[in-house]
């Protein structure tokens, strides 16, 4: 029996939250890898927020998926045939496979993992681009110095967790903001915060207050929200913001309702003097080699840990996608395709 291949496409743009029926999971084929190029079998798919995005047409920084379009994604693969004199089979890349079992590559955009120094699956979290999100992020934007306070919110998070250590590996205070109690234990004893406090507690604001003595230096935005609000009157002058996501509001269909906050918002960007800078991790590829030396030897040293959430099967992507878009994933959300 020839083996066939499975690929999740986008079969709807969400209003909202996305549901099971934006994706149809469909059978085809396993290509063929024609002269010069590698056939991929996936290993490992990333999901990441940024997806949502792509599932909408809405102007962005990057192009959406089109309707029956595979969906886009980060991927690990094994190279298991090849026509190409710089990979051989056995080979495991780093790719951009998206949502689908095999893909036949020209060698674009392709970069050999090895195994023998991390898990290869750390190519899409803590040693790919969620953790040079947060190094790059931190460091260019938020500089945080010895002494300061580093907030960052969906501290347990890809990006979260690595922000928090880095900022305790530069001597500044790190406090996380995330969901749920076992989150917070998890961004306290196991990443060594010095703080973490529970959006979803309705004393947010004071808890915050009390875990931020000092005021807030640099508040590394994940989330906006209730997270930003509670942040927002903690803000010491000069204060730096990396603004990097923004994933409580990327499925909201309009504005919230209340006054109009921007002039007041302004205000305290002039009395306060704030830097607010967004940023997509694309715009600091150029430190890609010193990141790719420093977190490794972190993560030996024991100063930098991580956490892979894995699920099974292509099959599960979306509904784990969805429910990545709200918390329940704890730490890196991996699917795992194929052994
Ligand atoms: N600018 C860039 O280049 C770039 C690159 C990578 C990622 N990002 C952004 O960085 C952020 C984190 O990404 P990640 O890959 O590290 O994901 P992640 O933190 O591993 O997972 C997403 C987390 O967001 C939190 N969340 C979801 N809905 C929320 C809500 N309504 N209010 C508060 N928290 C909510 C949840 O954590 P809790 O359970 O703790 O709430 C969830 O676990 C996202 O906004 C993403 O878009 C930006």
């Amino acid at each position: 029996m020839p083996e066939t291949a499975r690929r999740v496409v986008l079969a709807s743009r969400p209003v909202g939250e996305p549901k099971a029926s934006d994706f149809r999971l469909e059978e085809f084929p396993v290509p063929q890898a024609g002269p010069g190029q590698v056939l991929l079998k996936t290993k490992w798919l990333s999901l990441d927020p940024y997806m949502r995005g792509r599932m909408s047409d809405a102007p962005s920084y990057a192009k959406p998926v089109g309707i029956g379009e595979v969906m886009e994604g980060g991927t690990v693969s094994e190279v298991v045939a090849s026509n190409s004199d710089k990979y051989r089979n056995g080979d495991i890349v780093l790719s951009r496979a998206g949502w689908q079992t095999h893909m036949v590559s020209d060698g674009a955009g392709l970069r050999k993992l090895d195994p023998k120094v991390a898990p290869v699956s750390t190519a899409l979290g803590v040693l790919g681009m969620p953790g040079m999100t947060a190094y790059t992020g931190l460091l260019e934007i938020g500089a945080p110095k010895a002494g300061e306070t580093v907030v960052v919110s969906a501290a347990s998070g890809a990006v979260g967790s690595v922000v928090g250590q880095v900022a305790r590996i530069k001597g500044a205070r790190a406090v996380g903001i995330a969901g749920g109690a076992d989150k917070c234990r998890y961004v306290r004893e196991e990443l060594g915060f010095d703080e973490c406090v529970d959006h979803r507690d309705p004393a947010l604001r004071d808890k915050l207050k009390a875990a931020c003595p000092k005021g807030i230096d640099v508040y590394f935005e994940n989330v906006g929200g209730a997270s930003q609000e509670a942040v927002w009157p903690l803000l010491n002058f000069f204060a730096r913001i990396p603004v990097c996501g923004l994933i409580a509001q990327y499925s909201a269909t309009e504005l919230p309702a209340g006054p109009n906050r921007v002039p007041q918002i302004f205000r305290d960007v002039l009395t306060k003097r704030l830097t607010i800078r967004g940023f997509i991790v694309s715009d600091f590829w150029g430190r890609f080699d010193e990141f790719i030396r420093e977190v490794p030897q972190w993560i030996r040293e024991g100063r930098i840990k991580y956490r892979e959430d894995i699920a099974e099967g292509l099959e599960n992507a979306p509904a784990t996608f969805m429910g990545l878009l709200k918390g329940k994933n704890f730490g890196k959300q991996l699917v795992r395709v194929s052994e």
